[in-house]
């Protein structure tokens, strides 16, 4: 049972996003008013282009491209012609259109996506927070907890290593996952779920427009929640303009960069790439990350949660980290100054502690940084927010008006 606590975090959560950045993204009013099942706004959804994103420099790239250069071993960036696609994401990239992601938009933001109408995908991907939620840990269909922290959706189109223990290999091998997980929408059957969709009157058109037939199938629900997943690209931070000279970095922002690619704080080394993250499968020709997907950063002495193994998480990307709070695979840090400080003074020695955390006699590194070095890195990491992937009406909730 859901309790009160846990409830007015929802609401709270619902509230603070609102405030954040000023605009209407959030269903705090989920677990009160589920059972109202609404019809989607589609009216301005036509105008949506789903299919190019448009890179800072003002050049347009292709989704279905990215899809298909999108490496299985390396997801550090979108390096051209490094094609390695698995044949679920090769007929993602054939069958991605317009009107297939605005379908997937529409499956993505359903509550009926979840067996009792009361959770859907963005009830714990809030656009406004980069598709995070403000809990520790998310509260699913039947008011359980889920076990890790809901994570924020960044380029998912390049990732071979989803969710915190890198199980998923991909969107398309993520994208039915929750919606049959029992704790997170608790779906029971295929047929259940296309059933239950076809009942409505506005999917079959939906899927004729997607699919060119308006059978609701499986398969085409997850291509569709795939297409939309992969058009979720945030690549537009001022990060990003820095990056091709047009944009500077004040004195802390430049001070907080340097930091974060010295030997000394060594982030670099496991959030590398252009995602700030770490491809599963390391010793590429593409940025030749120096640690594999995952590591252990030293949390605590002994894990409660293993994640991929020996405490090893998914090194997450830090796009839009400045949104996605509370941080970590348990949301134990509520603030980026609190990862600061394990950083600099926290890290726990664990016989799996990752090599670059470690000091020259194999202790628990301490970086002591200053307050003001604490500063900088946290301006540095707020370049990285991406203002206009957050607020894109393409990515928004189809439901809420
Ligand atoms: C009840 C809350 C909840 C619902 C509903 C939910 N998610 Fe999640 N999502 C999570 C949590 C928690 C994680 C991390 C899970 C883990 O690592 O074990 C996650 C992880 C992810 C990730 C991985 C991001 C990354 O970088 O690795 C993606 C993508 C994602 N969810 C998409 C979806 C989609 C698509 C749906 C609907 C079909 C969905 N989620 C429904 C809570 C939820
Ligand atoms: C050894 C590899 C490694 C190094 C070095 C490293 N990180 Fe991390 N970072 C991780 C992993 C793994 C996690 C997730 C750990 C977990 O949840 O258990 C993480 C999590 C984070 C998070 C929270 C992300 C989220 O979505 O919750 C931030 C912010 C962060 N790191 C910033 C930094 C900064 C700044 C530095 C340098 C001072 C740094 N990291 C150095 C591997 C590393």
């Amino acid at each position: 049972m859901m309790n009160i606590k846990q409830l007015t975090g929802v609401i709270l959560g619902g509230v603070t996003g609102l405030v954040m950045l000023g605009m209407i993204a959030c269903d705090g009013d989920n677990a009160i008013s589920g059972s109202i099942l609404k019809t989607p706004n589609l009216s301005n959804a036509s105008s949506f282009d789903y299919e190019f994103v448009t890179q800072v420099n003002g050049t347009s790239l292709s989704v279905k491209d990215m899809i298909l250069s999108r490496s299985f071993k390396f997801n550090t960036g979108f390096p051209p012609g490094s094609g390695n696609v698995d044949s679920d994401m090769q007929e993602a990239a054939m069958t991605f259109s317009n009107a297939s992601a605005k379908l997937g938009r529409v499956l993505f933001y359903d509550k009926r996506m979840s067996l009792n109408n009361t959770v859907s995908c963005g009830s714990c991907h809030h656009q406004s927070l980069a598709f995070s939620d403000r809990q520790p840990i998310s509260v699913g269909f039947g008011g359980k907890t889920t076990r890790r922290n809901s994570m924020s959706i960044n380029n998912p189109v390049t990732f071979n290593n989803l969710f915190w223990d890198s199980r998923a290999q991909s969107p398309m091998d993520l994208s039915l996952r929750p919606v049959f997980d029992h704790i997170e929408m608790g779906m029971e059957s295929d047929e259940m779920l296309e059933k239950k969709l076809a009942a409505t009157d506005f999917y079959a058109p939906l899927f004729k427009d997607a699919f060119g037939t308006s059978e609701i199938t499986r398969r085409k629900i997850s291509l569709a929640i795939t297409h939309f997943v992969t058009s979720m690209v945030s690549m537009n931070s001022k990060n990003d303009k820095v990056n091709e000279g047009m944009a500077q970095f004040t004195q802390m922002e430049k001070m907080g960069h340097d930091l974060f690619f010295s030997e000394r704080a060594a982030c670099f080394k496991c959030h590398s790439g252009s995602n700030f993250s770490a491809p599963d499968d390391p010793g590429g020709a593409y940025g030749a990350p120096t640690v594999a997907g995952t590591a252990n950063i030293g949390l605590d002495r002994s894990y409660a949660d293993n994640g991929k193994g020996n405490g090893k998480f998914r090194i997450p990307s830090l796009r839009n980290i400045e949104l996605s709070a509370p941080y970590m695979h348990d949301g134990r840090f509520n603030t980026l100054e609190a990862v600061i400080d394990h950083y600099s003074r926290g890290i726990q020695a664990h016989p799996h502690l990752d090599a670059n955390l470690k000091d020259g006699n194999g202790q628990p590194k301490r970086m002591n940084f200053t307050a003001e070095e604490k500063d900088a890195l946290i301006a540095f990491l707020r370049t990285l927010t991406d203002v206009s992937f957050v607020s894109n009406p393409k990515y928004s909730d189809p439901f809420a008006n």
